[in-house]
């Protein structure tokens, strides 16, 4: 099992070639298969003596792979898709082979280092100062979960009779705050958007101040922003809400799981003027920024203050406690996979202007599909796209009209889109982060409604 032997050689071969086909051929769709269908094409796979490698690797080729979505499929636009550059899905073939240990400078100093300059990147891109650092993480719900934990340990020092601790959201901000909240046994203060779905200051400040009057022993530990819902991408007031936490002395954090990769656009960048005033932000690479699952940057303006929120302790680790930075104490984890260095790698290869232009190039599609949309007869656009979010209702069609159209065109191969819902109103949404999806792609898609 661990000589690498003739087998193994051969074994080698095949997979190189089929990941490297995987990478040149366009992907196919594909779809999901009940469990019924998988267990009577692939039956019981883990035996005494193991299938060998050919076998198992035939059934994840023609059995397995193909009852998996690619979603890096350009008519992919349910959800938020993936779009990876080759480059960066190369290297993850070698983060692969490498055994890397991403958690603490000891072990990973190298794979740290470079890590450390695609944060530096997102960091400076946002304005926040010098001394701001993070870490990789697994996704934006570990992230956010990360950031507030550690917003929370700062708040607690500082205000020790608090009774209740709440952090303060608006009502379109994603389901993994709510998630984390719970984890943690905190309240949300859920504040109402305005008419364009934005999340204002001067709301912020309002029912902040509200909350506090009615709970006097209550505490918003932090407010959170979104930088591009997932739904319908909308941004909020980043500069007006920043300014109402610091001022409380709250801790402000940005959610930009989606959204903030548009920062690498200096086109888009001013839509998140605010972003600097940010305790904390979180951007998935795995999104928008074409690298591959699984990959969240989460940034601290004052680092130290998460490191003594997640540093873990035991007498195995405190040689690792040596002034050098350890990933593992920015988040909740300890071993990491250096999963920023696909990122990183793709980042380094191509120069910061490529992703500038991809970004630019799926805004505009999205633009072009909100005007499709606009002059499609049986469509109504629901607003125009901040970022490269479409979301648009079928005139007449109920929620079962929606998803049997959806299973559709999944069916056919065409697309996949799923539908979503607004004000308890069904919608369809496209969102688009993948520069290979083209206006000719939204087409077809809306040809068939
Ligand atoms: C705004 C926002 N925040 C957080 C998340 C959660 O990210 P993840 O799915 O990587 O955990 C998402 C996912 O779509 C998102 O859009």
């Amino acid at each position: 099992m661990h000589e690498f032997d003739e087998e193994i050689d051969a074994l080698a071969a095949k997979i190189l070639e089929y990941s490297l086909v995987r990478l040149k051929k366009d992907p196919p769709l594909d779809g999901p298969w009940s469990y019924e269908e998988l267990y009577a094409e692939v039956g019981e796979t883990i035996t005494e003596n193991g299938l060998g490698g050919e076998k198992a690797l035939d059934i994840f080729k023609h059995v397995l792979a193909q009852a998996c979505i690619s979603t890096d499929h350009p008519r992919y636009l349910a959800f938020i898709p993936s779009a990876p550059t080759e480059s960066s899905n190369l290297f993850d073939l070698v983060v692969g082979a490498s055994a890397l240990y991403g958690g603490s400078w000891l072990e990973g100093a190298g794979a740290v280092f470079a890590e450390n300059q695609a944060l530096k990147w997102l960091s400076d891109l946002a304005g926040l100062p010098e001394t701001s650092g993070g870490v990789f993480v697994q996704g934006g719900t570990v992230g956010n979960l990360s950031a507030l934990v550690a917003a929370r340990h700062a708040a607690r020092s500082k205000y020790p009779a608090v009774k209740r601790w709440a952090i303060a959201c608006s009502n379109e901000a994603h389901s993994s705050i709510k998630s984390a909240a719970d984890v943690m046994d905190v309240d949300v203060l859920a504040i109402p958007t305005d008419k364009n779905h934005k999340l204002q200051g001067s709301t912020v400040a309002f029912e902040i101040d509200q909350y506090h009057r009615n709970h006097p022993d209550h505490q918003i530990f932090a407010v959170v922003a979104t930088a591009g819902t997932t739904n319908l991408g909308i941004i909020d007031d980043l500069y007006g809400i920043g300014k109402a936490a610091n001022e409380r002395g709250i801790w402000y954090h940005v959610d930009g799981a989606y959204g903030l990769a548009a920062l690498a656009s200096p086109r888009s960048k001013p839509l998140f003027k605010g972003v600097e005033l940010a305790d904390s932000f979180i951007v998935d690479p795995h999104k928008w920024l074409f690298a591959p699952f699984d990959a969240c940057a989460l940034v601290y303006r004052n680092p130290e203050l998460a490191r003594k929120a997640h540093t873990q302790h035991a007498g195995y680790l405190d040689t690792l406690d040596d002034g050098h930075w350890n990933p593992s104490d920015y988040a909740i984890h300890l071993t990491r996979r250096t999963r920023g260095l696909p990122f990183w790698f793709s980042l380094a290869t191509h120069g910061t202007k490529k992703y500038a232009e991809s970004m630019d190039k799926t805004m505009d599609v999205a633009r072009e599909a909100a005007l499709l949309i606009k002059e499609h007869p049986n469509l109504e656009l629901l607003m125009e796209p901040e970022l490269s979010i479409v979301a648009f209702t079928r005139k007449g069609w109920q929620q079962s009209d929606y998803q049997k159209w959806s299973d559709k065109l999944l069916n056919d191969q065409i697309g996949f889109v799923t539908p979503s819902s607004h004000e308890g109103q069904p919608i369809l949404r496209f969102a688009i982060v993948n520069p290979w999806t083209s206006t000719t792609d939204i087409k077809v898609i809306l040809a068939t409604l």
